[in-house]
Parts: C-alpha cells; sequence; structure tokens
C-alpha cells in the first residue's frame, strides 16, 4: 500500500486498494482448482470487491471475466453478459480464439463499430433473431469453444440468486431447465479434467432461494465458500491506518471502542463510522476520545448513509422469506432488538409459536418445531443472528441491532 486507500462507502474496493483478504483469495483459488465454487455473504460485505480482485489479478494462468446478474430474467442473457465481459476484457483473446468461426459472434465484431457504446450485447443479440429461444445452443457453443482453446477460464457469476428469484417469477419451468443444464455443464466434464470454473456469489442464500422451489439438488455441487468476517485486529488496523495516514489525533481506545460498537464487522459500516470520525476532526479539529465514537454510531444508526443498508436486511426478510415464515421472523427480531444480550432459544420458540397462533395457521407440533428450526437456520444462515453465550440468540451486528430496536421492535 503506497497511500493512504479513499473510503469506500458502497462500491466495491477497488483491487489496489484491497486489504484483509491475502488468505481469503488463496483460499478461493485453491478451492477452485479441484471444483466450482458458490460464495455467499450479505449484502455490503465485501464480496464483489474479492470477486473483482481474482478478476484483476488472475493466478494460475486463468482468464477472469466477472458479471453481475441481478437484473437479467432470461438464460439466454447470459451468455449475452459473459460474451460482452470477454469483449471488454479479452478482445484479441475473444476474436482470435474464443470466437474464430462461430459466426454470430465473429459477425458481431464488424458491426460493433457502427452501434457504438454497449454496441457488443446488442450486435449479439440482433445476430440471432432467437437468441433466447436459442439459448441453450448458444450456451453449449460458447462453452464447448470456450473449452477448446485449453486456456483455463473463470467465470464469476455475481448476484445469482437474485437472477434464479427473477427466472422464477416470470417462468419457474425455464429456471429448472437452466439449472439442470447448468449443473450437466459443471460435471461433464469433471472439474478435474474441466478448463472452465464457475464461482457464484450472491447475497442471499442460494441454498434456501432453491429450497424453497424444491431445487437444491441442481445446485449440491458447488462448494459453498462463506467470506469470513474481518477480525477484530483488521478493524483496528483499517481503523488505525485510515486515522493516521490523515494525520488525525486519536486517543488508544478508540479503535477498540469501534470493534465493540460495530458488533459484528460489516465492513461497510466500518467505514462508515471511520469517514465519520475522520469528518468530525476536519470540523473540530481535536483530537478524538471514544465518546466520539459513540456519537458517530448514534448518529449513523438515524442518518442516511446507512439507511438504504440497513433498510436492506428488513425488507429482504419480505422478498426472501415465505408465508409464515416471514411474520415470525419479524417478531423474533423485534423480540431480540429490545433484549439486553440475546435470548434463548427456548423464549424464541414461545415466541415463534405465538406468532403462528396469531396466523391461525393450525400446523401439528412437528410441523410447527420444523418450520422454527428451518427459520432459525436462515435468520443464521442470513447473518441475522448469531448464538451468543449461554446459547443465547443475538443479532449479529450491533448496528442492526440498534436500528432495528428504533425503527421495528
Ligand atoms: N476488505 C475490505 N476492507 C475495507 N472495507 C471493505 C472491504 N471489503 C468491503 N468493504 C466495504 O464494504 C462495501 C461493500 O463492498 P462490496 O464488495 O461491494 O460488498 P458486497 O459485494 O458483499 O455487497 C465497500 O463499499 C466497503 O465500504
Ligand atoms: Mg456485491
Amino acid at each position: 500500500m503506497g497511500s493512504v486507500p479513499e473510503f469506500y462507502i458502497g462500491s466495491p474496493v477497488e483491487s489496489a486498494d484491497l486489504r484483509f483478504r491475502g488468505e481469503f483469495v488463496a483460499e478461493l483459488w485453491k478451492a477452485l482448482r479441484i471444483g466450482h465454487v458458490v460464495l455467499t455473504a450479505p449484502r455490503r460485505t465485501g464480496k464483489t470487491s474479492v470477486m473483482d480482485y481474482l478478476r484483476d489479478c488472475p493466478e494460475n494462468g486463468f482468464r477472469v471475466v466477472s458479471v453481475n446478474v441481478q437484473d437479467l430474467t432470461h438464460p439466454a442473457d447470459i451468455f449475452l453478459v459473459l460474451l460482452d465481459a470477454f469483449h471488454d476484457a479479452y478482445p484479441g483473446f475473444l476474436r482470435d480464439r474464443l470466437a474464430k468461426g462461430w459466426g454470430h459472434v465473429s459477425g458481431a465484431f464488424d458491426r460493433v463499430e457502427s452501434i457504438g457504446a454497449g454496441g457488443f450485447r446488442l450486435a449479439l443479440r440482433g445476430s440471432d433473431p432467437d437468441w433466447n429461444r436459442n439459448w441453450r445452443r448458444h450456451g453449449d457453443t460458447f462453452l464447448a469453444r470456450a473449452r477448446a482453446t485449453g486456456v483455463p477460464i473463470l467465470l464469476i457469476i455475481d448476484e445469482f440468486p437474485d437472477m434464479l428469484l427473477n427466472l422464477s417469477r416470470e417462468d419457474e419451468e425455464l429456471l429448472r431447465e437452466f439449472l439442470a443444464w447448468l449443473r450437466t455443464q459443471r460435471q461433464k466434464p469433471a472439474p478435474s479434467r474441466d478448463s472452465i470454473r464457475w464461482l457464484v456469489g450472491g447475497s442471499v442464500n442460494l441454498t434456501s432461494t432453491l429450497h424453497a422451489l424444491g431445487m437444491v439438488d441442481l445446485i449440491n455441487d458447488l462448494q459453498d465458500i462463506s467470506l469470513p468476517p474481518l477480525t477484530d485486529e483488521d478493524i483496528q488496523t483499517f481503523v488505525v491506518d485510515m486515522l493516521d495516514g490523515r494525520e488525525v489525533p486519536f486517543d488508544i481506545e478508540v479503535p477498540q471502542r469501534l470493534v465493540a460498537r460495530l458488533g459484528r464487522p460489516i465492513p461497510y459500516f466500518m467505514q462508515i463510522a471511520t469517514q465519520n470520525l475522520f469528518r468530525l476532526w476536519k470540523r473540530e479539529q481535536r483530537s478524538l476520545a471514544s465518546t466520539d465514537v459513540d456519537a458517530v454510531f448514534n448518529e449513523m444508526i438515524v442518518g442516511s448513509a446507512a439507511r438504504t443498508q440497513l433498510q436492506h436486511y428488513h425488507s429482504r426478510i419480505r422478498q426472501y422469506y415465505e408465508g409464515p415464515k416471514q411474520s415470525i421472523a419479524l417478531a423474533l427480531l423485534g423480540q431480540i432488538s429490545v433484549s439486553e444480550v440475546g435470548l434463548a432459544r427456548a423464549t424464541l420458540l414461545q415466541e415463534a409459536e405465538r406468532a403462528l397462533a396469531g396466523l391461525g395457521a393450525g400446523l401439528p407440533e412437528h410441523e410447527r418445531r420444523q418450520l422454527f428450526n428451518r427459520l432459525m437456520f436462515d435468520l443464521e444462515n442470513d447473518f441475522y443472528v448469531v448464538e451468543v453465550e449461554g446459547g443465547r440468540y443475538d443479532f449479529a451486528s450491533g448496528v442492526l441491532k440498534s436500528w432495528w430496536r428504533k425503527y421495528h421492535a
């Protein structure tokens, strides 16, 4: 690191500024040697930053392209965006190897000049009026040609569960066909003999998403790797370096206090809090104390920078939790948010029973229990709660807990 990194408030961290992820990046490359990987973690925890890093600093001879498929609604689109990404990152490789003799794609090269910005994708789509209907053929051709180059290729598909949810809303049968096709592509040839690797990322739990649709078996060959949280030490290092680097004087307790207030370290909140400390210093030009950290956190909970992200945690329950799970989840989180140190599992079960009774859902006991267990699993997996001392469950993020208590208890 030459100069002091910028603050990143929301956008992925640029590869030159990425820190604390060295070991994890190595772990990913290692996992990718033997198979395909799914990387999940909630929004704004640093997935895209890591995936961008793999793209910008490839290892083991890989060519890496990365696409965000959040808004795609058809399988055919994924090949368009992948080819487009190749066109941006490796135009020579695409033209001379991948697309050589593939009329649809090589033809697009000739027309792209006349179409202008975003042109390659348009030109590709224009190369086959039935591009959507022929998605499978284009997909087969694309992957077969990519393999024929003999060059290791890593395809990074960010926000994949969102695309699957879009698809499930449009055409559930098509979703099933697409997932089955993709699974076959991942298994034939077997990864040990395949030069292609898939790394899919997502902010919602892929397994839960597909469980609800009865399609988990279509992705269970992917190795599930979760993004490790930054350690207390990482956070302290971050705070010290960002403040020292800007010549901001602060009391020795400041970094520790920030760690304590953060709770589960969501890096986005870490950045906002540190930037706000820096701004406070700019305004007041005095040494910062740990009471300033408290002020910054209290401000953050009501302030606008964090609001969208916090709101996302709340609204994604409505979006992704089905049926009775939705109101039970909201009831449980409301109760936990007003607890001092979390609630026992037995207490939460009672609370869930109460919420269920309120819904008038007359489920037999074992089904109620199953629903509860499943829900607790999701809430843990989606990083709302963690098991803390004494078998109690508390909010994973201190910031989220305070916010929830204020607006949703
Ligand atoms: N290694 C890191 N160090 C410091 N901050 C980070 C790091 N990774 C992510 N962040 C913070 O998290 C935010 C979101 O990062 P991003 O990679 O886009 O997350 P995701 O893809 O999980 O939503 C960034 O804007 C930055 O504030
Ligand atoms: Mg992302």
